[in-house]
């Protein structure tokens, strides 16, 4: 492997997974190039004061903060993470909201939510599929989570850019929007697609629950 695609491979396992002085300093990057991204999922939510949250595979944590401030003092964030030093990051900014019961941080995996069926009103997770071998399970357990009227928003860039991006040739797993949006249909989300004035061509998918349809 020449030198270009090690450091390009090492970038992807940063992304994947940023652990580490290196990690920290990726997620600086990731706050400042996904920051509009993220407020813009955070405002498809539709979340409202005083409901539950939750930014999965948070990162750099922007996310986490945005949320916090949308549903306030009276409601609650879960924020849930892959790497250890995401989550230790975001516990040693979050030291107060912690103290007062306002988010949760707990290691987990997208694949396996550590949080009850039915408790979350609106859901982030943005860049963070491609790292994901078994979407179907992916896709099982954020409509678990989710309540009746719950909405989630996964959050990507276009797939045609993505490919074109040398870092994606390792780790990442590309997929077309088709196969997520048929994916999230399977697991019982119906969606609706967002694109973002943005020049990776970001879209947003949000994720409802289909109405449960009434016996003839
Ligand atoms: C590219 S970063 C994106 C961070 C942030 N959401 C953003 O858009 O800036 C991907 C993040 O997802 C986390 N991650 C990767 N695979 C995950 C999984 N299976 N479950 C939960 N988090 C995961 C990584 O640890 C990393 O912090």
């Amino acid at each position: 492997m020449g030198l270009r695609d090690a450091l390009s491979a090492g970038l992807a396992r940063q992304l994947s997974r940023p652990e580490g002085l290196r990690g920290r300093m990726v997620a600086r990057g990731l706050n400042k190039s996904n920051g509009v991204v993220i407020a813009a999922a955070v405002e498809a939510t539709g979340l409202r004061s005083g409901q539950v949250a939750a930014d999965v595979g948070f990162g750099g944590g922007i996310g986490l903060r945005l949320l916090l401030d949308r549903v306030g003092a009276d409601g609650r964030v879960h924020g849930v993470e892959l790497s250890d030093t995401m989550l230790a990051a975001a516990r040693q900014r979050h030291r107060q909201e912690l103290a007062d019961g306002r988010i949760a941080l707990e290691k987990g995996t997208l694949e396996q939510l550590p949080l009850p069926d039915r408790r979350v009103d609106g859901l982030i997770t943005v860049n963070t599929i491609y790292f994901v071998d078994d979407l179907a399970a992916v896709f099982e357990e954020i409509a678990r989570v989710l309540t009746a009227a719950g909405r989630a928003v996964i959050g990507v860039a276009d797939p045609d850019w993505m490919a074109r991006m040398k870092v994606t040739e390792h780790v990442f797993r590309i997929r077309p929007v088709a196969d997520l949006v048929a994916g999230l249909s399977v697991a019982g989300l119906d969606v609706r697609e967002q694109k973002l004035d943005d020049l990776r061509g970001f879209r947003l998918l949000i994720a409802s629950r289909k109405p449960i349809e009434a016996p003839e």
